[in-house]
Order: C-alpha cells, then structure tokens, then sequence
C-alpha cells in the first residue's frame, strides 16, 4: 500500500488471540503498521513480546503505566491510527464497548478513539447466540462499528456453531478493502434494489412486507466501498442512504422497474427487494369508508417481475443477481427461481418466522449459479454483502482473464 496505513490492534482474551500473530504479519506484509494493545486477559494467550516481535513496536498493556502516559499517554495512542482492530473481539469487550465501561487500558482507548472501529468476534456458540451479546452487535453495528465474521465451525471447546473468529487473511483483506486498496470493482456500473414496495388500496393503505432493506443496502454499501458506481432503488425503509451511493426512493413495484430501466450501461445487478407480486387493480384514489355494506371489492392485478424484466432485457447486465426468499425447500425452489426468471446466481435465503432473516441482522444465504451451490454460514447481513461483493469481483476477473 503507497501511503502506509496504521492500524491499532486490540487483543483480547481469547484462545483464537494466536490467530492476531498471523494478522500482523498479513498487514505488514501489506504495508499496515500495527500497533497492539494487549488486555490482561489478552496476555494470557499471547506474549507482549510476540506482538512486538511481530509488529517491530511497543506493546501497550496497562492504563496507568507511567512510562507509557509519559511517552505518548492513551488519548494519543487512541487516535494515533488510522483504523482501531479489535481481534479477538471478545463477548466482555464487546458488551464494555456498548456501554462505554472504560476500566482498562483497551477499553479506555476504545471509548476514546475517534476513528474508525472494526471488530472480529471471537467466543463460544453459545455466547454468540445470547441475546445480550446479539443485542450488543445491533446496537454495535447501528454505531457504525464494523463486524468481521464470525465463522462457523468446530470450536476450541469442542463445540460447534457460531463464534470462531474470522481468518487473519479474510481479516487482512477486509482491513485493506477499508483503506481502499482494492477497489475490486473500479470502473463498473452496479444497480441494486432493496427494502419492500407498497401497494396502494387507497391514499392512506397499502399492502407491504416485512422486509427492512438492510440486505439490499448492505449490498450497496459493499459494492460502494469496492469501487463500483452504486445505484440504490430503494422502497420504503428506515435506514439511512449508504454512503457513495446514488439512491432512488420509490414506493410500488411499478416506480421500482421504471427506476431500473431508467439506468443504463450496468454491469452488475442486484435485486435483493421484496417486491410485492400483486398490487390492487382498482385502488381507491379518495380514502375508503366503511358504508356498512360489506367488505371492500378489491380486485388484485400482477406487478411486473423486476428481475425477469431486467434478465431478458436485449441489453442486459452482464452479471444480474436476484435473492430468493423461501419458506420450504429453500435450495430447491431457488434453483428453479433463477431459470424462470433468467438471472445468473440466486442468494437463496430463508425467512421462515424465527429465521429473523426479514428485518434481522443475519442472514444465512446459498449462492445458486450454473456450476451449483455454495452454502454459506449464517452471517451478519454486512458480511454476505461482503462476501457477495468478492465474489462478483472474482466473476469478473475470470472472465478478463
Ligand atoms: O430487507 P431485509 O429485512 O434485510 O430482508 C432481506 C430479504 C429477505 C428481503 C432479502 O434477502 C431477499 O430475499 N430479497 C428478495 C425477496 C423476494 O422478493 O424474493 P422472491 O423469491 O419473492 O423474488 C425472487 C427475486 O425476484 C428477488 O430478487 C426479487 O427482488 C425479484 N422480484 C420478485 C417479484 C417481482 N415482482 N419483481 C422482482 O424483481
């Protein structure tokens, strides 16, 4: 990397902290400067010496060490890099950061800092899947904290589940695709379309469904941030725009198309909102009453198929991704969902109730092509649009090659 980047590594306590030594020595050999901050709990697991040995810098281990707050002291060392890395981000950590405990040298300079934070998640299953712990990544992630996996997989206490930390590679890349290294996906032109569409029954009724957007903005984000220029057609959500991206608001399936095809020259498209399939043929332009003669006659019309419509266009996209919501045999009718609609891949996901995929943070996705399907973890919403954005940018590098 040109203009060396510094990154603050936090290491915690946790038994994948021996992953940490293998991420300084992938940042390094990017160019990264890192400088650690071990916890108490963190040394534990890993040396100060090991740090320094790998980071060739000091390792700062306590809040109120005289020679430290004399050289350089923890406001300083807080803002002194570019990016703040917790890894492993344990579940205390994780729950002090969200209150903003600050009893420690780490979670001093973490309370402290102003710059960017990204966090690698590292615990058992089960403290994964506590609802504190998921309650302290929302509100986390809503903060603009950045989420680096977990991975799913056996466990060092011989468990298996959610909550291994990410690899130090993939933690590398994503620290790297953060500075902008990367820009993957410099040069494209990329549409994607997320939330759902309302209905009108009249002016003040619609038929929606519970989808938040924050798939699809995820994917925009990430598209975005590889580089991509990044159209957002967007129904109606709570969220905020993503930054980088040119976003167009709409409300029925019909603004949604007529959005899309008012774009041109796209390379990559991604259809990701839950579009209503019906809307109401004879919706009410005055708000209807009810006149004590019956129920309303409401007659249901087909919206246009956004994503079929787009994959049989003559100039069409040459990468057009649609997502599948199912309920039952998820993989199965995915796979026929991308031949009748004649995109290229498929993200099929399921959102059965209790799945939490409408509206949740997660979202545990198989990625259908023509070779087969890939079935990916269950994983922060963020970190699919991640994974999804790589793999568009290798598509496109095999086919230059
Ligand atoms: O928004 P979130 O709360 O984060 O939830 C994410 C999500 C579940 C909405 C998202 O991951 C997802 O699955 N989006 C697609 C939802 C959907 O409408 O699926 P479908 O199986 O009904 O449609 C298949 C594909 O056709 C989708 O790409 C959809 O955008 C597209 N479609 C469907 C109907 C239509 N009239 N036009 C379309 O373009």
């Amino acid at each position: 990397m040109s203009d060396s980047k510094r990154v603050l590594l936090i290491v915690a306590g946790s038994i994948a902290a021996y992953k940490s030594l293998e991420l300084i020595r992938f940042l390094g050999a990017r160019g990264i400067a890192v400088r650690c901050v071990l916890t108490k709990s963190g040394a534990e697991f890993v040396t100060p010496l090991s740090l320094a040995a790998l980071s060739n810098d000091k390792v700062y281990t306590h809040l109120f060490s005289l020679t430290d707050e004399s050289e350089m002291g923890h406001i300083q060392l807080s803002r002194s890099a570019d990016l703040v890395v917790v890894a492993p981000a344990t579940a205390d950590i994780l729950a002090k950061m969200r209150a903003g405990i600050a009893d420690d040298l780490a979670t001093t300079a973490l309370l402290a800092t102003d710059k960017p934070v990204m966090v690698a998640p590292a615990m058992n299953v089960r403290m994964w899947e506590h609802k504190a712990t998921q309650d302290n990544i929302r509100v986390l992630t809503e903060r603009g904290i950045m989420m680096i996996g977990p991975d799913e997989g056996p466990m060092a206490c011989n468990e298996f589940g959610m909550g291994r930390m990410a690899e130090p590679a993939y933690i590398a890349e994503a620290i790297e695709d953060f500075f902008g290294a990367h820009q993957r996906l410099k040069g494209k032109r990329a549409l994607v379309t997320s939330g759902p569409t309302y209905e009108a029954i009249d002016p003040v009724r619609y038929i929606a469904n519970h989808s938040s957007g924050k798939q699809g903005h995820a994917v925009a984000r990430a598209l975005a941030a590889a580089g991509a220029e990044t159209i957002l057609v967007s129904g109606p959500t709570q969220l905020p725009n993503p930054a980088g991206v040119t976003v167009r608001n709409v409300k029925s399936a019909d603004e949604m198309l007529a959005a899309c095809q008012a774009e041109q020259s796209l390379d990559i498209v991604v259809c990701a909102a839950a579009v209503a399939d019906w809307k109401i043929k004879n919706a009410s332009t005055q708000k209807m009453k009810k006149n004590g003669k019956g129920l309303p006659d409401l007659e249901l019309a087909e919206n246009p198929d956004i994503l079929a419509t787009l994959s049989r266009a003559n100039k069409r996209a040459p990468l057009i991704i649609g997502f599948a919501a199912e309920t039952e045999k998820v993989v199965e009718q995915a796979i026929e969902k991308r031949k009748a609609k004649g995109c290229d891949w498929i993200v099929a996901n399921d959102v059965s109730p209790g799945t939490g995929t409408f509206g949740g943070d997660a979202n545990t996705v198989h990625v259908i092509d023509g070779a087969g399907v890939e079935n990916w973890p269950r994983l922060d919403k963020d970190e699919v649009a991640r994974r999804l954005t790589l793999r568009i940018a290798d598509h496109f590098k095999k086919a230059e090659v």
